[in-house]
């Protein structure tokens, strides 16, 4: 079950994690939406990746903070994870609720979650950090399609080789 706290309740970790996915919110190339939205992402190994999104002129091929992340990890090697934690918000309205992963980024976390084996927690804020959703990705996207449907051998994916 999804669990709604604030930020003076959460563990250490996960204080650490949400301020390095609002330390990187301001970056966002948020060129239609004036939307910002941070994503720290925690390794097996306790390293930590952080992305925010960019929107492109052409509209349409937005990359979200999430997939950011994601790909940081990825480029260095990293493909085990065990949190994310996004915040975001708009600059034109108070949003009071956290900021939670699109579908998209749902199914794209959940080939990492696969590949882990590991169900990976969802750590959401709003911008004020009142309002925290603490839940997983298999609660975000339950009956998953994924690597496992694919008949891929997971461990082959788990890091990077050649
Ligand atoms: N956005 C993210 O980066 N992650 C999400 O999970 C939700 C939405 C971004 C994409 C878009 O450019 C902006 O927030 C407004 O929707």
């Amino acid at each position: 079950m999804v669990k709604v706290t604030d930020f003076e309740k959460l563990e250490k970790w996960q204080r650490d994690l949400v301020n390095k996915a609002e330390s990187v919110m301001k970056n966002a190339y948020n060129l239609f939406s004036h939307f910002y939205v941070g994503a720290a992402l925690l390794t097996d190994k306790g390293k930590t990746y952080v992305g925010t999104f960019a929107e492109n002129s052409s509209q349409g091929l937005t990359v979200c903070a999430e997939v950011a992340a994601i790909l940081s990890a990825n480029t260095d090697g990293e493909r085990k994870f065990k949190a994310i934690a996004v915040i975001g918000g708009s600059e034109n309205f108070d949003c009071k609720e956290p900021v939670t992963p699109c579908g998209r980024c749902r199914q794209f976390i959940n080939d990492y979650a696969e590949i882990g084996e590991y169900d990976i927690e969802i750590i959401c804020s709003n911008t004020k950090k009142d309002k925290i959703f603490i839940t997983t990705i298999k609660e975000l996207l339950p009956l998953a399609f994924g690597p496992k449907d694919v008949g891929l051998d997971l461990k082959k994916f788990r890091r990077k080789s050649i």
